[in-house]
């Protein structure tokens, strides 16, 4: 608890920036003030005090003796449990106990979380900063300084020269294959053991996708079995970099060189993860991402194509905006569409780009806690990290061996749900999909849909809560 205390006091003459690093450090939404000299207490902040102060117009660089803030409600060592306990209410859930010199000694914290979801965002005060300035200053729609600074701090994220947004991860994907000039008559390859818009997206074009087996070691698009699909009507692959871990690019990439294929990364659920230590999206000729509410970073809806190559960057850019010609207003020399990101989806994108750096290093360290907690179960399976990957665990999901386990993975599901505990199923094989429905038979994917599960995976999660999750986990069994 002392390591705790420390992280999250300030001097009480420092700044706001100082306390929203403070704030960020413990992950308890609040900060403590202390007088620099005498150590003693002088007040507690929470991330609402500071989003308030924020939008009253005080800057980072401000003192925080600026923040207005409720009397803070504080323990002392000598009261019993109950007397503590009493104090608690819907805002306060942090009591600072301080022995007689008023110093901080002891925190008591409400844990209010009963329910566990798998995946829920992150916003802070910038989000509500940039959003709030698209509303005052009117720049609503999809004109406005955040989208193109948002195209800018993605690219540079990526390592790639362009990044252009969209409406939804769908739209990037489609307006990446509008730009390939795909169209009735291809075939695009594709894995089954993804979620149904990498597919989509191919159907949107007029082309047919093209269903592929996974690896078992790495759960994505298994190349030699792209190799087996490759017809004289195959234009592209998309390989998916499923649930955070990237695929086995390499291979991929030599196919398509050997074919001369398009290569269209769908990394909508892999933010920031690295192949050989280079950005997922930037490997193939374009990469694409997703900001749905429950991604790596999210704009609520929201998609991005990455590439270095400017030709196709200019092609998406035309076709998002109905064809419009750049030159010429109401000029439209092509089919277009109405794809564009809006300035207030951009304005969170920026924000939530200032934190993705930290959302990664989260998820990770919540990976490497729910893998010590559940390795030593019989019949769990841990989530791929090739030797060549960093994984970045966007779902953290499991396999179960029902034999093994004793349950199948779907009853392990329902009976975290009496727990309030949230779980998911793995993607059920697209090819096996009413509107695909193939017949083909792709025994690694279904397999990976049948056992898998994906559990709690919010960077909210405390290491005692994914403790709770794992403990509940081998009750069960
Ligand atoms: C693998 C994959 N591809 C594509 C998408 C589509 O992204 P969006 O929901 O933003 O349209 C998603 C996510 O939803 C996804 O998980």
């Amino acid at each position: 608890m002392k390591e705790k205390i420390k992280k999250i006091t300030v001097d009480s003459t420092g700044t706001i920036r100082e306390v929203l690093r403070a704030i960020d450090r413990g992950a308890l939404g609040v900060a403590l003030l202390v007088d620099p000299g005498s150590e003693k207490f002088v007040g507690l902040i929470t991330d609402g005090d500071v989003r308030r102060a924020l939008l009253k117009g005080l800057g980072l660089e401000s003192s925080v003796s600026r923040i207005d803030h409720p009397e803070t409600i504080t323990a002392t060592v000598d009261m019993g449990m109950d007397e503590i306990s009493a104090m608690f209410s819907e805002p306060i859930r942090v009591v600072p106990v301080l022995d007689d010199e008023r110093r901080v000694v002891d925190l008591a914290i409400f844990d209010t979380r009963v329910y566990f979801p798998v995946a829920e965002p992150k916003f802070g005060a910038a989000e509500l900063r940039y959003v709030s300035e698209c509303i005052l200053t009117g720049w609503v729609s999809s004109a406005g300084k955040f989208v193109t600074r948002f195209e800018e701090q993605f690219s540079e994220f990526c390592e790639t020269k362009f990044a252009v947004s969209s409406s939804s991860g769908t739209t990037a994907l489609h307006l990446s294959l509008l730009a390939l000039g795909i169209g009735p008559g291809d075939e695009v390859i594709v894995p089954s053991f993804t979620f149904i818009s990498t597919a989509n997206a191919v159907t949107f074009t007029g082309a047919k996708p093209v269903f592929v087996d996974s690896e078992p070691s790495t759960w994505n698009i298994n190349p030699v079995e792209i190799k087996k699909a490759i017809t004289t009507k195959t234009k592209a692959i998309i390989p998916v970099h499923v649930y955070g871990h990237p695929a086995n690019m390499d291979p991929i990439l030599d196919i398509a060189r050997e074919y001369n294929l398009a290569v269209v990364e769908d990394a909508a659920e892999a933010h920031g993860a690295l192949y050989k230590g280079k950005k997922v999206g930037s490997l193939g000729d374009m990469g694409m991402f997703s900001f749905y509410g429950n991604k790596i970073i999210t704009t609520g809806e929201g998609g991005m194509i990455v590439t270095d190559n400017e030709d196709l960057a200019e092609k998406m850019r035309i076709l998002r905006d109905h064809g419009m010609e750049p030159k010429r207003r109401y000029w439209h020399s092509v089919l277009g569409y109405n794809y564009r990101m809006t300035n207030i989806q951009a304005a969170l994108g920026v924000a939530q780009m200032e934190r993705i750096d930290q959302i990664i290093e989260q998820k990770r360290r919540n990976a490497a806690l729910y893998a010590k907690g559940l390795q030593d179960i019989l019949g769990i399976t841990l989530p791929p990290e090739a030797v060549w990957a960093k994984n970045i665990y966007w779902l953290y999901s499991i396999l179960i061996d029902e034999a093994e386990f004793g349950m199948s993975s779907k009853e392990l599901g329902k009976q975290l749900k009496k727990r309030g505990i949230e779980t998911r199923p793995l993607f059920p094989p697209v090819h096996q999909q009413p509107i695909y429905n193939t017949g083909q038979n792709l025994p690694v994917c279904e397999k990976l849909s049948r056992c898998g599960l994906s559990l709690p995976s919010s960077v909210n999660l405390n290491g005692d809560e994914i403790e709770k999750i794992t403990n509940e986990i081998r009750n069960i069994q």
